[in-house]
């Protein structure tokens, strides 16, 4: 054993990681705080960037999507680090596959693009609880972002696992890191709170050292850079084509008099929420801002270059509670799919009045496939799957207990009681104090009575035998990113009430989805019968095969549901986040090739939480098409 030890030492070094600690390390990275700029190896610099989430997008095509970013003529990316992606229970740690982040900035290196690294802690992002792992509040009372000591505890542990492994790639160290945000956009919390800043700023300087270039932004306004900034870290600020640049920048000035302009986050596009209407912003006016701001020298930053996707649970939400889609497309100058479009070309063509672009082809858009139609058929229900869904059986509880306090932090959990009396009459389900988190399928002996929908339907009416199981399917649709709600519990957080009576006595199923996929648990030994009409949560599944004779299959594709209303879809186990065509915009799911096989059937699993095609209609289908829909109807 002790033999094998220096070589699988050696194995496990990466190869690039091997060529970037031998490079030359006398390398410097810095402000010029007379000249007004940065100075990167003693010569003055300016970064025009882009933002791309590794966590948006699969490992497969982050090399595709890099050299795309750098044929714009970008000299650098910016990313966010999502401590929730990286440590899903306390201690437990993911770096591998589409986590690993040291292979994306070894990427980055080898194609020549500096880095822009925004480790957080917090990072808003429209991403689950702005990043922050939702185990955090199982101290129910923590105050996020701010001196609490289980928070600072917490965060301690995270960066100390961070910050040395980001440690080699900083610029100084051989690596393509030339400057690190400490937390986001912090002004616009309410907590201002200077020492949790400060406990930043020394965590930051022990783990990556005092040559660091540290940095702040927030919203162009005054009144957020009074709490976002700190001595020790550089002020910058964030705005989009609508502000006066002028304006924006001496906002900048107020708290950095002198040293580099910077605008961390230029909006090319904007997010969406479920319900409202897609969001674009116009070609011409960002590459009219773009060119006023590098004609004053500024640093760019643009939010972003491709937004990607929220694969699985990871969108965040807004408040009044409004939860994003599942395509962070953003409207950016890169689609969600890593397609070319006019704005990357307009952008292109401003940043090469400025910068010499590179020579050699710029990769182009992946090919789509529309593999058409695929038949599906009923499953089985969630109610009828619990053996499977939840092996370890129920937990009881007088009261309801939120995801938190079951140790479940994303999908669903089912909530089960029984019917106190005779309800012959229909009579008033209420979560009288908005306590749904944030919708719950409702159901009486396995007939369907309606939805609970946070801050949208706190009252429906049921009716029942005393003794019948009254069971609320809840889903969490994403953890608010933004603003002071960011203590966000999921499940039932209140009490529900029947009539005059609070509900009591509860089995309350956490539910694995993902095994229960993966592993193709989900059977149909229940007989279903042909009458069934019901609009419980139900599993589907479907199968397709990669046509043979078409030459570069798999490729890409985009899945949609027609007449389908709401749910989650797996293909082959992948977990390719939610639909929702019946809420719109979005139509159509990205599906990337990389998931797909052509040695065996590929499975499609949905879950559909309020009604499908099948239940009324001879055949249903979901359908592969090569085009995506984000702008559709709304409800
Ligand atoms: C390293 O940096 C010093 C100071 O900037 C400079 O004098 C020296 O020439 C550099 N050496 C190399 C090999 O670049
Ligand atoms: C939980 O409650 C159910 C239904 O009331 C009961 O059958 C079961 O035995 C209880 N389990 C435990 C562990 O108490
Ligand atoms: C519930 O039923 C009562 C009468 O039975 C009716 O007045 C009330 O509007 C209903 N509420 C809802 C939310 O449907
Ligand atoms: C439910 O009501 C009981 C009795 O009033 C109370 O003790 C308990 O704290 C409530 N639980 C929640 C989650 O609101
Ligand atoms: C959707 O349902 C309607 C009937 O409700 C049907 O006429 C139509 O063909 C269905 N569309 C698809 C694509 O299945
Ligand atoms: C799909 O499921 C079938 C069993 O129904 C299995 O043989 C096949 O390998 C699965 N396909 C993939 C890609 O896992």
């Amino acid at each position: 054993m002790a033999r094998a030890a220096p070589l699988r030492f050696l194995l496990l070094l990466p190869p690039l990681l091997a060529a970037t600690l031998g490079r030359q390390t006398n390398r410097t990275f810095e402000i010029d705080y007379e000249g007004d700029q940065f100075l990167k190896d003693g010569k003055p610099f300016r970064y025009i960037s882009g933002s791309i989430h590794y966590s948006r997008i699969p490992r497969f095509y982050w090399k595709d999507r890099l050299l795309k970013m750098k044929m714009a003529g970008l000299n650098t990316i910016q990313t966010y680090v999502p401590w929730n992606f990286h440590e899903p229970l306390p201690g437990l740690y993911q770096f591998s596959g589409d986590q690993d982040l040291e292979y994306f900035l070894q990427l980055a290196d080898e194609l020549g693009l500096l880095v822009i690294l925004r480790p957080g802690p917090y990072i808003c992002a429209e991403w689950d609880m702005g990043g922050l792992p939702a185990w955090l509040l199982e101290k129910q009372s923590i105050v996020l972002r701010s001196s609490d000591l289980d928070y600072l505890k917490a965060v301690h542990s995270w960066l100390g696992v961070l910050l040395p492994k980001v440690k080699p790639y900083l610029y100084q160290n051989g690596g393509p890191i030339i400057t690190v945000q400490v937390e986001n956009e912090y002004g616009s919390y309410f907590t201002c709170d200077y020492n949790y800043l400060r406990f930043l700023l020394n965590l930051f300087h022990h783990h990556l050292g005092k040559d660091v270039v540290l940095f702040t932004t927030d919203g162009a306004d005054e009144e957020y850079l009074m709490c976002g900034t700190l001595q020790g870290l550089y002020a910058t600020v964030d705005f989009g084509t609508s502000v006066n640049i002028i304006e924006a920048f001496q906002i900048q000035r107020k708290f950095e008099s002198k040293g580099p302009l910077v605008n961390s986050e230029f909006y090319t596009g904007w997010l969406d929420h479920w319900g409202e209407p897609h969001q674009k912003v116009d070609t011409q006016k960002i590459v009219n801002s773009l060119t006023d701001m590098l004609a004053h020298g500024a640093n760019v930053n643009l939010y972003m270059f491709i937004g990607g996707t929220n694969f699985a649970y990871w969108n965040g939400a807004n408040m009044p509670y409004a939860a994003q889609p599942t395509s962070y497309d953003y409207d950016s100058p890169l689609t969600e799919a890593g397609d070319l479009t006019e704005k990357y070309f307009a952008l292109r063509e401003a940043i090469g009045k400025f910068e010499k672009l590179p020579e050699g082809i710029i990769p182009p858009s992946t090919p789509k496939f529309a593999y058409g139609k695929v038949a599906m058929e009923k499953v089985n229900t969630v109610e009828d799957s619990l053996d499977v869904l939840c092996l370890a059986g129920p937990i009881n509880s007088t009261y309801p207990l939120t995801f938190v306090q079951v140790k479940q932090y994303f999908g669903f959990v089912l909530y089960r009681t029984t019917l106190p009396k005779n309800y012959n009459e229909p009579v008033p389900l209420s979560s009288f104090l908005d306590g749904v988190r944030d919708r719950a399928y409702v159901s009486v002996n396995g007939v369907p009575q309606g939805i609970l929908e946070r801050s949208k339907v706190l009252v429906i009416n049921i009716t029942g035998e005393a003794g019948a199981t009254l069971d609320l399917l809840v889903e969490n649709m994403g953890r608010v990113n933004y603003g002071r709600h960011n203590n966000d519990f999921k499940g039932l957080i209140s009490n529900l009430t029947l009539g005059s009576d609070i509900l009591t006595d509860w089995s309350i199923f956490p539910l694995d989805m993902e095994s229960a996929v993966q592993n193709n648990l989900i059977s149909n030994e229940m007989v279903t019968s042909d009458s069934f009409t019901s609009t419980l949560p139900t599993f589907y599944t479907g199968q397709f095969f990669i046509p043979s004779g078409i030459p570069d299959l798999p490729q890409d594709t985009y899945i949609q549901f027609p007449n389908w209303t709401k749910g989650q879809v797996w293909i082959n186990g992948f977990n390719l986040g939610r639909y929702w065509p019946g809420r719109g915009p979005q139509v159509t799911l990205y599906v990337p090739s990389h998931i797909l096989v052509t040695s065996a059937p590929n499975n499609i699993t949905v879950l559909e939480l309020e009604g499908s095609p099948c239940n009324f209609q001879k055949k249903c289908y979901v359908e592969m098409v090569d085009k995506p829909v984000l702008d559709g109807p709304l409800s």
